[in-house]
């Protein structure tokens, strides 16, 4: 897939490049990542901001230089990271991930102005309900999580499918060497080699984290029995029922 960022702060983005996963991906042919520079696409004078109609503190970015950037790119989908946007979530990421082309925009000051948003941005979505200075880091978020996705991204692709959010629960803890850790072992279930008790412990603890971190999503996803079985344990054991 291919993703476009356009940003005030191209630099932002230069270690994101360099690392993990999203490197991994583009190396791998999954990832086309493009960072330009709002600025370039500015009128003479060179300005990006203005003033707000109707007065008060702060300023708005010029939607001239959004609209030139989005015409000088080949066609996409495109979000603007902003906190008045619709959450990110795993399934907003596995939809994002499935597009073959993401141009993001990235907001700073008090933001775009409105009409910009509304003839060329597809979906605004927000990293959180509290306010960051620039859209960057927001970008930063939702372009790691795709990433991930990608053919390449991960050492081993299948280590995503138990990482939290993948069930729509939480993951479960996971543990490596030493043995014992400040007098902590590791639960003796894990070195039984029994890989459908492992398996039924990792549920049973995934969904132990939820119950007690996020019980909200578990009415969001279909449970099976085997799931009701042990949330019917895990209520006992915790003294919830
Ligand atoms: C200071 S904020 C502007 C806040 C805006 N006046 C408001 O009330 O929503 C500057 C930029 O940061 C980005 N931003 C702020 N909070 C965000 C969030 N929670 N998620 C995604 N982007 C965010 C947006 O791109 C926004 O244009």
């Amino acid at each position: 897939m291919r993703i476009d960022i356009l940003t005030l702060f191209p630099e932002y983005f230069a270690p994101m490049i360099r690392m993990g996963p999203v490197r991994a991906a583009m190396e791998a042919g999954s990832l086309e990542l493009y960072v330009h520079n709002l600025a370039h696409f500015a009128d003479h004078p060179k300005q990006v901001d203005d003033l707000p109609y109707g007065g008060g503190a702060g300023m708005v970015l010029r939607p001239e230089p959004v609209a030139r950037a989005l015409q000088a790119l080949p066609e996409g989908w495109v979000v603007y990271l902003s906190a008045q946007g619709v959450p990110l979530c795993q399934t907003r990421v596995e939809m994002l991930a499935r597009k073959p082309h993401l141009i993001l925009l990235a907001g700073r000051y008090k933001g775009l102005d409105e009409r910009v948003i509304q003839r060329y941005v597809h979906l605004e979505i927000s990293i959180g309900d509290y306010v960051l200075s620039g859209g960057e880091p927001a970008a930063l978020v939702l372009v790691d999580a795709v990433a991930r996705l990608l053919p390449g991204a991960l050492g081993d692709q299948a280590s995503s499918e138990t990482d939290s959010f993948q069930w729509g629960i939480l993951g479960p803890p996971e543990y490596t060497r030493p043995l014992e850790f400040e007098g902590m072992r590791v639960p003796e279930i894990l070195r039984s080699g029994n890989h459908a008790a492992i398996a039924r412990w990792r549920r049973k603890e995934a969904l132990r984290k939820t119950l007690l971190r996020r019980p909200e999503l578990l009415r969001k996803i279909p449970l099976s029995r085997e799931d009701r079985q042990l949330l019917d344990e895990l209520l006992r054991e915790e003294g919830l029922r």
